[in-house]
């Protein structure tokens, strides 16, 4: 399972990246805003720390305008993928930009039906948001269950399932339990994966004991 970083942070990624554990990036427009930076710029910087994917979102509304904005956007790096949202004229856009073999995202993704329709356009990620899903008492983990089992019924389906909104790192662990291909995590939730108490108290008690036999390796 690959992990993307969900923020338009350009320190942050700068520092996670250095874990080896961050294989793309995903942005949206209000990221950008919190950011308070150049969205251009933005990416631009991101695409010379991070090699992988890195989704950037288009903000017209209808084919024409994305169109444009997405060829704009992918003159910036080529591993920029196009985030479309999951409208008509995003699903029109999908397909027309996957037939021209540039990578999209179809984002804010809420339903099965929509996922379906996503893939059946040719799009590279499909993303779900489970934590919004959570948010009005939904299950969001539910629903990348039966994204799951939708897309591995039909082979001649290749959308990827990109686990979005996640809020705590058991969305991690069941979108890995169930298959998903990326989740996208905020850089909190990176952070918290590697940790347990008792890792911590191990090695506090470790480190005690070895300090007692007064030995040193280097
Ligand atoms: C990523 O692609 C999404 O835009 C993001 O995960 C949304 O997260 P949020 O629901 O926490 O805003």
């Amino acid at each position: 399972m690959e992990f993307f970083l969900d923020t338009a942070e350009v320190k942050v990624i700068k520092k996670l990246s250095e874990t080896g554990l961050v294989d793309g990036i995903t942005t949206n427009p209000s990221l950008i805003a919190r950011s308070g930076k150049d969205f251009l710029k933005t990416l631009k910087e991101i695409s010379k720390i991070i090699k992988g994917p890195i989704s950037a979102e288009v903000t017209a509304l209808d084919t024409k305008g994305m169109v444009q904005e997405a060829k704009k956007l992918s003159q910036i790096s080529k591993n920029i993928v196009i985030k479309l949202p999951l409208t008509e004229e995003g699903l029109k856009t999908c397909k027309f930009l996957s037939k021209k073999k540039i990578k999209t995202n179809v984002t804010l993704c809420f339903s099965a039906a929509q996922a379906l329709l996503a893939a059946k356009c040719g799009a590279t990620y499909i993303s779900p948001f489970v934590g919004r899903l959570d948010d009005i008492g939904e299950n969001g983990m539910s629903l990348i269950q039966d994204i799951k089992s939708i897309y591995m019924n039909y082979s001649n389906l290749k959308t990827k399932i990109l686990v979005a909104s996640v809020r705590t790192t058991e969305h991690v662990i069941q979108s890995a339990i169930i298959g998903a291909d990326v989740v996208t995590l905020p850089p909190a939730t990176l952070k918290e994966l590697s940790k347990h108490p008792l890792t911590d108290k191990g090695l506090d008690a470790f480190l005690k004991d070895w300090k007692k036999t007064k030995q040193k390796i280097v």
